[in-house]
């Protein structure tokens, strides 16, 4: 099969820093490939060789089938990129922007403007088309931004952090467009800082940590790989006391979550029970208490944990 987007042992460094230290990944034709990461993981790195707007110091990336060093003009064709930092004109209005674009991919006037009408109806940016995109919100910046990479209809899509600093439902008006464009055929990588955002949208998920992929797999396997449940426990009082019971019962380290809420993997179910007398005998009484499912969440914490504990600074 040739894969939509395929790195394999992808370096670039930065002096001597490596931002990407040996990266694999692959995505087939009309999926959702997550790439997921902390701050400076290396998420854009990845996008801009991708992109070709930088090359690698090693290793090889192919677009489409098509490598990314010996035929950018190939890739720059069979690609959009939604930036982290938009590529949007503040002084020109929405559809000025998405007309030019056109035009720059060798568009007539006209098909420009049809093609950016259409853009602006399908993106819920008609009421805002003639104004200057400057003065648009958070939210309609980056669906404008997201027009713009899709002008020249790409077959497969870059996003990088489409999503960062949007409220919940700007968000969601995004993934919507998101599955829209998947559901039309096109691939999609999508990094993220979000695992909801990866758990929602992503078929496949690459988990990438200080230029190294440090898991991957569904949502559903990353999450089946953070232990099967949790016992969750939120001590009205004795937080201490209460996190030392939890950690000599279980044998584990609890995890603190927001608010005062511990957690551990529950490997057997009547550990709850211990937890739960010992607690008692302890005179230390729960607001609240609840065994569930990971979040991805946990299970990004639990596999960033793992792979920064084996390494030396
Ligand atoms: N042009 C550059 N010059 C020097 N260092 C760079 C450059 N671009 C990236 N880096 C470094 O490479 C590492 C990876 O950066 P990158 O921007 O790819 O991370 P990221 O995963 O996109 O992070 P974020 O979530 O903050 O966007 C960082 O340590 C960064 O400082
Ligand atoms: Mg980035």
């Amino acid at each position: 099969m040739t894969y939509a987007i395929e790195v394999r042992g992808l370096v670039k460094r930065y002096g001597d820093k490596a931002a990407l230290a040996g990266v694999d990944f692959a995505a087939p034709p009309g999926t959702v490939l997550g790439v997921l990461g902390p701050n400076g993981a290396g998420k854009t790195t990845a996008v801009r060789i991708l992109a070709t707007l930088v090359s690698p110091d090693e290793g090889r990336a192919a677009v489409g089938g098509h490598d990314v060093v010996k035929a950018p003009a190939v890739v720059r064709k069979l690609t959009g990129l939604t930036g982290q930092y938009a590529s949007v004109d503040e002084k020109l209005t929405g559809r000025q922007n998405l007309v030019m674009s056109g035009r720059l991919l060798g568009m007539s006037r006209a098909t420009a403007r049809g093609r950016a009408a259409a853009l602006l109806g399908e993106f819920g940016l008609e009421d805002a088309a003639d104004r200057a995109a400057g003065s648009y919100s958070g939210g309609m910046r980056r669906r404008l931004d997201l027009a713009v990479s899709l002008v020249g209809r790409p077959s497969i899509v870059f996003m990088d952090e489409p999503t960062t600093g949007l409220d919940p439902r700007a968000r969601a008006d995004l993934w919507r467009i998101v599955r829209e464009q998947v559901a039309g055929g096109a691939t999609v990588l999508l990094t993220t800082q979000y695992l909801e955002e990866a758990d929602q949208l992503a078929d496949e998920i690459v988990l990438i940590d200080h230029g190294v992929v440090a898991a991957r797999g569904t949502p559903g396997e990353l999450k089946a790989r953070a232990g099967d449940r949790r016992l969750e426990i939120r001590p009205e009082h004795d937080a201490e006391k209460a996190e030392l019971i939890l950690a000599e019962v279980t044998g584990l380290t609890p995890h603190r979550g927001e608010n005062g809420l511990l957690s551990v993997p529950l490997l057997n179910p009547a550990v709850s029970l211990a937890v739960f007398l010992r607690l008692e005998e302890a005179g230390v009484s729960l607001a609240e208490h609840a065994v569930r499912r990971p979040t991805l969440d946990e299970a990004f914490l639990a596999l960033t944990d793992t792979t920064t504990s084996g390494r030396t600074p």
